[in-house]
């Protein structure tokens, strides 16, 4: 199967796991939060069940994991594009969830796929320790010394006289994008109850890879197809790999990042071909 496909099927298992969580029936909050976490790429949840298959987690296990991180992700796409932080119209070319609803329903939204993120993380069917494991791996990415250090860096580094250096902005990006992603393409092992180690490396390439990709589309991306206002990074001030290094830079870094994930993996067998190609897919889809 091609890897596109495959990535497709694999999301609309994770979306439809989701949907056994968010019926929609309730209320305005849990409509926003089935808007915002239905559709997407499914990239880290894709990670889950991908890493999760190397280790024998079950899959419907997997694919509840998969679906945590998802709600997470969401969630801070949700805050993401509030109107005091990126204040965006558009997201996945549609209108981002403050648009569709209001500020007070986005925050509100945001909020409970964060909670909802780790109710279903405790009703895994896993060891009480590996989803204790999982649990705390998946606050501590995702907090003060996770995603939300990296977008306040992110916010901060807009105001700054001197441009950050690449240590800074490397140090931003593997908070913001790659933290979150660590524990997507780690989950497998911790689940499974193995050493995390050997994919750890392989995560933190594959993350900043990812960063770099976003950051590229974000300055020379197609509008219409991914719904984003091109070169918006560059207009806000945004420390990235591109305002660093150029169009050119960028795109060689984030190959050789590439590179630099696939033979992390070199311990793995074929079995690990499926995170191969998503690594290749991250630079593949942007340039
Ligand atoms: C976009 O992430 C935001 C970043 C963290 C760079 P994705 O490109 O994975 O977004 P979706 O979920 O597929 O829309
Ligand atoms: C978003 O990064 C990262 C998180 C939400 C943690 P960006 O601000 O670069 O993502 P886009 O470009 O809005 O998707
Ligand atoms: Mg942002
Ligand atoms: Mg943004
Ligand atoms: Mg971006």
């Amino acid at each position: 199967m091609r890897f596109e496909d495959r990535l497709k099927a694999v999301a609309q298992e994770i979306d439809a796991t989701l949907k056994t969580y968010l019926t929609e029936q309730s209320s305005a909050v849990e409509a926003a939060m089935r808007y915002a976490v239905i559709g997407g790429k499914k990239l880290r949840g894709f990670l889950v069940v991908e890493s999760s298959a190397l280790h024998d987690v079950p899959h419907g296990e997997a694919l509840k994991a998969a679906a945590a991180i998802e709600c997470v992700h969401a969630y801070s796409l949700v805050h993401d594009d509030l109107p005091c932080m990126d204040d965006d119209d558009l997201r996945r070319g549609k209108p981002t969830v403050h648009k569709e609803w209001d500020e007070a329903t986005a925050v509100l939204a945001g909020d409970a796929l964060q909670t909802l993120a780790f109710e279903i993380l405790a009703g895994l069917d896993l060891t009480a320790e590996r989803k204790l494991n999982a649990v705390a791996g998946l606050a501590r990415a995702s907090g003060k010394d996770g995603m939300v250090l990296g977008q306040a860096q992110d916010i901060a580094a807009e105001d700054v006289e001197a441009p950050l250096t690449i240590d800074e902005i490397i140090a931003l990006q593997a908070n913001k994008t790659g933290a979150l992603i660590s524990w997507a393409a780690t989950a497998g092992a911790v689940l499974g109850g193995a050493d995390r180690a050997p994919l750890a490396a392989y995560a933190q390439a594959l993350g900043l890879a990812f960063q770099i990709a976003d950051d590229i589309l974000d300055e020379t991306g197609d509008e219409a197809k991914t719904g984003k206002r091109v070169q918006k990074d560059a207009d806000a001030g945004k420390a990235t790999f591109v305002s660093h290094f150029g169009l050119m830079g960028a795109k060689e870094k984030a190959r050789s990042l590439v590179a630099q994930a696939i033979d992390a993996l070199e311990l793995y067998d074929v079995r690990a071909d499926n995170l191969r190609d998503a690594a290749r897919f991250v630079i593949s889809r942007e340039f």
